[in-house]
């Protein structure tokens, strides 16, 4: 196992993204140093404390990336640090303060805790495709998406995009500190997040397929897809590969709401569709994100999922899974026959 006797932390670890990573570093062998904020809330313990190896090789730690030095204690000894938690607050009606000061100086409160112990070889920084592809630029069916686009604060903030903003001034900040402090850093930069939920409350980036399963009216916007499994195993082999560098783009898929919609009822024939849906709007074309630098440095290849080149049938299996984890913890109101 190639994770056993390394010990990582991992912050905000009972989140969506974090929760499938310390399962998959604890199968792996790791010893996971957690980090929640409140450690007496089973909703925040108890998914991770099932978890196989929990028992012998999970420790948590009480940390908020607003205090100052408050994940000093959780970073010392380890090896390497993956620093996922940040406010993700994609749809509601937020301030800037709420998603900008946690995830900006959140993430210098955790470099500035990782530069004060020598044993940490690597910190991999969950960022997003929200640091790269907002800066105004007409995204048409011509374009591809790279690691060497940046979103530009000033288009985030005149947009009032301000989950974007915070993680775009996040990770330019996180490049500058690591690089003055000699941090080996690699950034993850997924798209939309996807797939069966571990923890027992629902995460932002799974609410518009649960919309859909529900027949909410949501507007038929275009987002990156990508499984959440290929994302936490994806920070793993960033971590693990000597050669790792830089920042992932990671996504499976741009495609509209009705396009994913399209997918489901592939499944499900019986699901209403959304009032505006047509099959051209559903299969409209759209740009593209590149997949060849982490394809390059297989941080997927290791999955044995071959998730790039799966066929669009096998891709339904990942949206099942969301809707049947989501009935199981939400007890929908989607009749069990369409699961
Ligand atoms: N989901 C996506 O589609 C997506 C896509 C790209 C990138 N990302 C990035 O991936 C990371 C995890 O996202 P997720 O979808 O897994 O989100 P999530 O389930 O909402 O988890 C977010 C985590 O951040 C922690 N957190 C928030 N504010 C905090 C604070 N002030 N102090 C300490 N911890 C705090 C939360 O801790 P508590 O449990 O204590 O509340 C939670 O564990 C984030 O950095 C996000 O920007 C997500």
């Amino acid at each position: 196992m190639s994770g056993e006797g390394k010990v990582v932390c991992v912050t905000g670890a009972s989140g969506y993204i974090a929760s499938w990573l310390v399962k998959q570093l604890l199968r792996l062998g790791y010893t996971v140093k957690a980090t929640v904020r409140d450690t007496n809330d089973p909703k925040k313990t108890e998914h991770l404390l099932a978890l196989d190896g929990a028992k012998e090789r999970l420790h948590f730690f009480e940390a908020s990336l607003l205090e100052e030095g408050s994940f000093d204690f959780a970073v010392d000894g380890c090896d390497g640090v993956f620093h996922t938690a940040s406010p993700v607050l994609l749809f509601s009606n937020v301030s800037q303060a709420d998603v900008v000061d946690p995830a900006l100086k959140g993430t210098l409160n955790v470099l500035r805790s990782c530069a004060k112990v020598p044993s940490i070889s690597r910190v991999i920084l969950t960022s997003s495709i929200a640091a790269v592809s907002f800066n105004g630029k007409p995204l048409t069916p011509d374009v591809t998406v790279d690691e060497t686009w940046f979103s530009d604060p000033d288009f985030c903030e005149k947009s009032k995009l301000w989950y974007m903003l915070g993680k775009t001034l996040a990770e330019e900040a996180a490049w500058k500190f690591s690089e003055e402090n000699r941090i080996n850093m690699v950034a993850i930069n997924p798209g939309m997040v996807i797939g069966p939920l571990l923890q027992p409350t629902l995460n932002a980036s799974v609410k518009p397929v649960l919309n859909l399963v529900e027949g909410v009216k949501i507007p038929c916007e275009t987002y990156r897809w990508v499984d959440v499994r290929d994302v936490a195993k994806a920070h793993i082999l960033a971590f693990e590969n000597p050669t790792a560098c830089g920042r992932y783009c990671l996504v499976e898929r741009v495609a509209n709401h009705f396009g994913i919609f399209k997918i489901l009822r592939r499944l499900y024939p019986d699901l209403n569709p959304p009032e505006e849906y047509t099959e051209e709007k559903a299969s409209e074309p759209t740009y593209r994100v590149s997949k060849e630098r982490a394809q390059k440095e297989k941080l997927y290849q290791c999955l044995k999922m071959e998730y790039f080149s799966w066929p669009v049938s096998c891709n339904i299996e990942l949206k099942v899974e969301t809707i049947v984890s989501l009935y199981i913890f939400y007890h929908l109101s989607v009749p069990l026959s369409r699961l």
